[in-house]
């Protein structure tokens, strides 16, 4: 119950993933199924809309099949919806070239201060390739845009790059320009931003740099995205937070024939083998095209295996802290201050008022403490501070007469905005506010405004950030890196208030989620991408791992979730990344060879590449051996000692003559022994290859926190690191 409760106050800033999701629509016995046929065949004689007629007709027995088709794929990758039923669903899974079959599961969705605190400084002190930058084009997959924000103003632009091959169709109503030069939409929703997410996506990727922007004076300065002068394209997914898998299948199809460069995509929860998670296939086509897709790490944390995103084809990211916090001080009548967290704009002068605790002002047998109007009596609260157990209070205060309300926080680590005067406190300070009340005669407090402090404990990753380990594939460490996603100031949509029920409307406005983290991450890769413009994406990928900054594990206290599973190779730097040195290099070829590892067998790999596959014996080194830039290994014996290796092979993008040499650094959790061979690696030319191979042996492992080691190597120059993560 103060679970579900919580959700309700979080559905507008963070994925809620414990609201069950609704299922498909029905038409009689028959649902909307997604047959996905994996890569397009290049043959002359083969058009997929006919093939995909004929499957239906082959399967319904009938000959007229427009009420069955709802939509085909077919200019990224092969597939179709249609309405069928269990059987004929059945039925059509079996038939040659269809790789599976699955319902039509909807996905969730889950500033700027950020950029400066990454060390990615505004104008000159940055380094550009303005020309280049302008040609890049992000694809945005979300919930709607706002084309009027300045953020995405087209001032100074010029026309789209000449590679765009998209389309502005976003409904009645709706312009793109210069700036903003796509549009599509998949829902009945059409293409306009009713709840500010894909606003605050884009304008956070790549939004334009716009000065004295604030939430009500809180965080002013200049908001920006990581790429100003790139362009967006903007395809539309979601009807308020629900996102269906065929939608988000038709975004991936379009926006990678339309030339985007990069997608992110803010939304998840899919939590299914990789043939049936719609991110996870349109990413794969989208990297078979050399497009990198970064994707949030979802907001269920800070539980284990939460995390999504889990393929080695997709960047996935927590989110973490910045060094700007917001505190809402609450001060009570006998002097003490308790430091809560929302952003309050309101100011009531530090006017005492009187507290009323929910939980006393029932007005019959029900329990108050969680602020439920129907509960409350309106007498006891009008003129009072509402002092509820749970967050929803915030939202139905106004209505019961409250002047302010102090509600016992489920995310004491982040600050919403309310839409009214409200702080939310921590367990402990809930607890001494209860204690207050009920010791003091005339218990009274004031619920200050929100004031802007220096947090010297960042980066640290936020309790919501969905956390590892991997639930599919337990070599690849997961989240691969984190960036910031806390109280992020960025560009809003004016149709919807910035917090519910809230009058107010804005144009810029102040979110928290992996949402948030996950832009970032997209316009680091962007800003690399104007350097190397002919860098796959593993080469970006790696390039933004190997150079994180190392995340301090034990800032709040060590447990599982504090460590890798929360940030996987630690906090993104994104001047370093620019220059990285070495890269881990992945081709499609070694996805494949991944997911021969994960028992696909290689009759399904041909259809899903489009290319011939030979899987080769089963080998348990196999996915460990995937040239990623982290190693992770489950220990799944005893407390016997255990010996494992990881091969990889790093490739020279730095200078052309050149020597690293490797040492190894203790992380936490047990001992483990790490031993490099070669532990020199002799470059002589950009591009020129070199392999080596880790041993890890350890034994007894603690089963409370991973094992970590992290791997350097070093030219002196340059600090290729790799996190080693091992578990019991
Ligand atoms: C079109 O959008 C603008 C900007 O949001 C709004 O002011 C206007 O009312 C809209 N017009 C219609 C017909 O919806
Ligand atoms: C905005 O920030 C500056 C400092 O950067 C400060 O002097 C000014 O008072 C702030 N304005 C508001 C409205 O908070
Ligand atoms: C400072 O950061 C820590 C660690 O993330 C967090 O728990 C705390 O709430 C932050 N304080 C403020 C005022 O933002
Ligand atoms: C105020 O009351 C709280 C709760 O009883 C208590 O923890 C705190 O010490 C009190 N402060 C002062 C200054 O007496
Ligand atoms: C990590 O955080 C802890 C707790 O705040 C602090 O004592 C320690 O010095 C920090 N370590 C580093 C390397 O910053
Ligand atoms: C592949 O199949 C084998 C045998 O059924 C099983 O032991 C193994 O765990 C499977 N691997 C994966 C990654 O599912
Ligand atoms: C695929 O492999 C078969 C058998 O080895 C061969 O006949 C065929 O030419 C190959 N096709 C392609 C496209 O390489
Ligand atoms: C498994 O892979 C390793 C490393 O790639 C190789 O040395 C070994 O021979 C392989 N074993 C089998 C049974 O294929
Ligand atoms: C197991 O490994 C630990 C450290 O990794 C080592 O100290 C110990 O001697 C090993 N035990 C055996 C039986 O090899």
């Amino acid at each position: 119950m103060a679970k579900l409760a919580a959700s309700f106050f979080l559905l507008s800033c963070l994925l809620v993933v414990f609201l069950s999701s609704i299922s498909a629509v029905a038409y009689e016995d028959k649902k909307e199924y997604i047959v996905y046929m994996g890569s397009l065949t290049s043959r002359a004689d083969y058009t997929p809309m006919s093939h995909h007629m004929s499957i239906l007709q082959e399967v319904t027995g009938e000959s007229s099949i427009e009420d069955r088709l709802v939509r085909s794929y077919t200019r990224s990758f092969n597939g179709f919806v249609a309405r069928l039923t269990k059987s004929e669903g059945d039925k059509v899974a079996k038939m040659e070239g269809v790789v599976s079959v699955f319902t039509n599961k909807k996905l969730q969705l889950h500033t700027t201060m950020s950029w400066d605190f990454m060390g990615l400084k505004e104008g000159h002190k940055t380094k550009r390739n303005p020309s280049i930058e302008s040609d890049t084009i992000i694809g945005v997959i979300d919930g709607g845009i706002t084309p009027e924000s300045q953020s995405f103003s087209d001032k100074g632009f010029g026309p789209p790059p000449k590679k765009w091959k998209g389309v502005c169709s976003g409904g009645k109503n709706f312009t793109c320009n210069n700036k903003l030069i796509g549009a599509r939409y998949y829902t009945s929703e059409g293409m306009r931003d009713s709840d500010g997410h894909g606003t605050q996506t884009a304008s956070i990727a790549a939004g334009n740099a716009v000065p004295d922007v604030s939430f009500f004076g809180l965080g002013n300065g200049t908001v920006r995205g990581g790429v100003p002068a790139a362009r967006i394209a903007a395809y539309n997914v979601c009807t308020d937070i629900k996102c269906p898998s065929d939608a988000i299948l038709s975004a991936f199809d379009d926006a990678i024939a339309d030339g985007v460069d990069l997608i992110t995509i803010s939304l998840g929860g899919a939590r299914r083998p990789l043939e049936r998670d719609p991110i996870a296939i349109g990413a794969f086509h989208a990297m078979a095209k050399g497009i990198l897709t970064v994707n949030s790490a979802g907001n269920s944390g800070p539980y284990e295996y939460s995390v999504t995103g889990l393929v080695p084809w997709i960047l996935c990211v927590a989110a973490s802290t910045t060094n700007r916090g917001f505190v809402t001080n609450v001060v009570l009548g006998n002097g003490t201050t308790l430091a809560g967290k929302s952003l309050n704009s309101f100011d009531l002068k530090g006017n005492k008022y009187p507290l009323v605790y929910g939980k006393s002002a029932a007005s019959s047998n029900c329990d108050a403490g969680f602020c439920d109007p129907s509960c409350l009596e309106k007498s006891r609260i009008e003129g009072k501070i509402l002092v509820c157990d749970v967050a929803d209070g915030v939202k139905t205060a106004k209505s019961v007469g409250a002047i302010a309300v102090i509600f016992k926080s489920p995310i004491p680590d982040v600050a919403f905005v309310v839409p009214l005067p409200a702080s939310g406190l921590g367990k402990k300070d809930f607890e001494s506010l209860v204690s207050y009340i009920e010791s003091a005669d005339s218990p009274q407090a004031a619920v200050l405004k929100t004031e802007t402090v220096f947090n010297r404990t960042a980066p640290v990753v936020a309790s919501f950030s969905s956390r590892g380990p991997n639930a599919f594939a337990e070599n690849i460490l997961k989240p691969d890196i984190t960036a910031p996603g806390v109280e992020i100031l960025a560009a809003y949509s004016p149709d919807g208030g910035p917090s519910d029920n809230d009058p107010r409307r804005v144009k810029y406005s102040v979110n928290s989620g992996t949402s948030m983290a996950c832009p970032h991450i997209a316009g680091v890769a962007a800003y690399i991408k104007t350097f190397y413009p002919k860098w796959s994406p593993s080469m970006i990928q790696s390039a933004i791992m190997t150079t994180a900054w190392p995340v301090n594990a034990t800032a709040n206290s060590l447990s599982k979730t504090s460590t890798e599973f929360g940030y996987g190779a630690g906090h993104v730097n994104p001047i370093a990344a620019l220059n990285p040195g070495l890269v881990y290099e992945l081709e499609k070829a070694d996805h494949i060879t991944f997911l021969c590892g994960m028992n696909f067998t290689s009759d399904v790999l041909k259809v899903i590449s489009g290319e011939n596959v030979t899987c080769s014996p089963k080998n348990e080194t196999l996915q460990r051996n995937i040239n990623y830039p982290s190693m992770s290994y489950r220990y799944c014996g005893s407390d016997s000692n255990f010996t494992v290796t990881f091969d990889r092979t790093l490739t020279n993008v730095g200078t052309p003559s050149s020597t690293y040499k490797s040492t190894v650094v203790a992380g936490y959790g047990s001992k483990l022994s790490v031993s490099v061979t070669p532990s020199v690696l002799s470059f002589k030319t950009v591009n020129q290859k070199q392999s080596f191979r880790v041993t890890v042996i350890g034994g007894d492992l603690d089963s409370y926190v991973p094992s970590s080691a992290n791997l350097i190597w070093s030219d002196g120059t340059h600090n290729v690191r790799s996190p080693i993560v091992v578990y019991a």
